[in-house]
Formats: C-alpha cells, structure tokens, sequence
C-alpha cells in the first residue's frame, strides 16, 4: 500500500469512530480533539512498521488508533500545562470548554486508548501492552521534566535532550515497535525500529520548538512564541543560554525570570538573540545529525531495501515539515 493510502485508510477509521455517547459534556470533546485534524504521523508509524515487516496492516490498526488517541490526550492535558489556548488552528479543548473539561475528557480519552491498544492476537498481547504502559509512564516523566524546566534558569543541552526524549521521542519509537511485534518481527529489529522511531522522535521535537518561534502561524496552527512566554527550556533557549557573550546571556536570563512584562517584547527580545546566534540554523543541522543516527538504525534492519521505502519518505516529510 502507498504512503498515501496508508494515511487516507487512518483517517477514515479516525473519522468514523462513534465515540460520541451519555454524558455528551465527556464525549464530544473527545471527539472534537481527535477529530480536529493532526498529522496522524504515529499511527502511520504503526502501519508503517507492520508492512516493513511483512505483517497484516488490518491487524495493526486498533493500536495504531489506540496511539493515536493517546497522542491526543496527552495534547489535551499538555495545552492545559502549557496554558496554550490554540491547538490546530482552533480552540484548545479548555479553551472552547474549560479546564475541568479538558481534565475528565482527557482521562477517558486515555482509558479508551488503553482499550484499543487491547484489540490484538492474544499472542502479542503481553508484549504490546508492557511497551504502551512503558511508553505512557516515560511521557509522563518527560511532561514532569518540562514543567520543572520551566522554573529553573538554566538547563543543559543533555538534560534537555532526556527530557524530549521521554516526553516526545518514546512515543514514535513505541508505535513502530508496535507496528513491529504485530508482526511478529525478531528481537533485534524491534529494538533497531524503536531507535529510529527514537532519533526521528528527538528531530521532530527540535522542528516542534523551531516551528513554535519561527512557523507560519495561519499553517503551523499554534501561537507564535508560546515556548517563551512560558519560559520553556527548549533547545532554541538552551543552545542561545551556551553560544551567548556575556550582555545577551544576561538579557536571556532575564527575559525568563520576566523581567521584561509586556509578552510581545519579550518574545521579540528573546528571538532577536537566536537570530543573532544563528540558532535557527543550528537547530536544522542538529536535526540531521539525529537523522543520521536514526537511519544508521533503519539501515540495520534485516528486510529488503523496497521494504523501508515508506519509512525513509515519512522521515522526510517529517523533516520539511510545516505543521
Ligand atoms: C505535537 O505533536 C506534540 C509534540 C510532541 C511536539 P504533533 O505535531 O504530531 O501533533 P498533531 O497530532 O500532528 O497535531
Ligand atoms: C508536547 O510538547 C509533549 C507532550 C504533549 C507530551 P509541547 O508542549 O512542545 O507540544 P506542543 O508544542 O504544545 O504541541
Ligand atoms: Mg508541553
Ligand atoms: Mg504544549
Ligand atoms: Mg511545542
């Protein structure tokens, strides 16, 4: 099946799931978030995996749709944390309804995902479950790490990377080795497929803080400068926080203690020292070296070359990205 296919086939299962039911205030914003769009890269990643190995991409699709639920989750709950009142160009669910309403609709919307992450053959069972539970406490720890970055003035570029890792890389690498045991691949492909879903993982969230500062916000459908005003420690500040002279380290670290009140000044202030640093390049080339590191794990994988064809074009597009 094509690349293209393989999304038109996801988005149909997403688009006619019934998962509006009493009491409507729990569903329909569950419904709303899951239906509003999203690049389905994760459950693409999950069929993906499966076709690479050979295996039944019908069989694949109740976890695919189980990660992609969980995926949307996390952003209900992480628009909350990170008091961003867009997500897709629309009104984050505790925007349009409130917080409260984000947390429970995001709870159940967690709970269904579990129950879709079940609808597999008994024989893989066990094996999917221990690596969703695992996955789902990593982002948790990585979502932990991020809020506590946010009160601290400095972070490193190490601890910085552990903490994408877990709250952004684990979950691409999950649903490919999902996508693998559903298809019975062997041990050392499963564990080559989830570092690639790993590095590609790192890289997407590097473009994530790029595209929060640098997007086209009509396209990129979040505010502009939000990583900023909420003094998120992101590798476009960390970088900034080791290449600087010492006045704009100091304007650095005085944006993020707010010292500067009006948020367009901020943000303004704060982007004109990346710049100056060159950040926005850096941060590509940082990019590709994860790429290479991902694709040194896609390249060790023991099934014919045609086979990873969708694999490396799904890489690619995540790398151009927009959105
Ligand atoms: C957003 O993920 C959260 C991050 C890990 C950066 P995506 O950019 O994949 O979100 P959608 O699902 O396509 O909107
Ligand atoms: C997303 O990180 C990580 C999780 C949702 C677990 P961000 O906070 O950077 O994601 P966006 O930018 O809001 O999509
Ligand atoms: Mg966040
Ligand atoms: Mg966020
Ligand atoms: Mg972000």
């Amino acid at each position: 099946m094509t690349l293209e296919n393989i999304f038109k086939n996801i988005n149909e299962r997403i688009e006619t799931l019934d998962l509006i039911r009493e009491p409507r205030e729990l569903y329909e914003p569950v419904d709303y978030c899951l239906k509003n769009g999203g690049k389905r890269m994760r459950p693409a990643m999950t069929l993906l995996a499966c076709q690479m190995f050979g295996g039944d991409m019908e069989k694949a699709m109740n976890p695919a749709i189980g990660l992609e639920l969980f995926h949307n989750f996390t952003l209900m709950h992480d628009d909350i944390m990170d008091n961003a009142p867009i997500r897709r160009g629309k009104p984050a669910v505790h925007t349009k309804w409130n917080a409260n309403t984000a947390i429970l609709s995001g709870d159940v919307m967690f709970a269904l995902a579990g129950k879709f992450m079940m609808g597999v053959e008994n024989d893989h069972l066990r094996e999917v479950m221990e690596t969703y539970h695992k996955t789902v406490i990593e982002v948790c720890d990585g979502q932990q790490l991020d809020m506590n970055f946010e009160k601290r003035a400095k972070v490193s570029l190490p601890e910085y990377v552990e903490m994408i890792r877990l709250k952004t890389a684990v979950l691409p690498a999950a649903c490919l080795k999902v996508g693998a045991i559903v298809a019975g691949a062997g041990k050392d492909d499963k564990e080559h497929i989830y570092h690639f879903g790993e590095y590609i993982g790192l890289a997407f969230q590097l473009k994530d803080d790029w595209l929060d500062l640098f997007s086209d916000e009509s396209k990129f459908g979040k505010k502009n400068g939000g990583d900023i005003l909420a003094n998120k420690k992101t590798w476009l500040f960390t970088k900034a926080l080791d290449l600087s002279n010492a006045p704009q380290r100091k304007t650095l670290l005085g944006a993020f203690a707010n010292k500067i009140t009006d948020p367009e000044e901020k943000i303004r202030t704060v982007k004109d020292i990346y710049l100056n640093l060159e950040i926005d390049h850096l941060v590509i080339k940082q990019m590709e070296e994860y790429y290479g590191q991902a694709f040194s794990h896609l390249a060790k994988i023991k099934v014919p070359e045609s086979n990873k064809e969708n694999l490396y074009a799904l890489a690619k597009n995540l790398f151009d990205r927009e959105i």
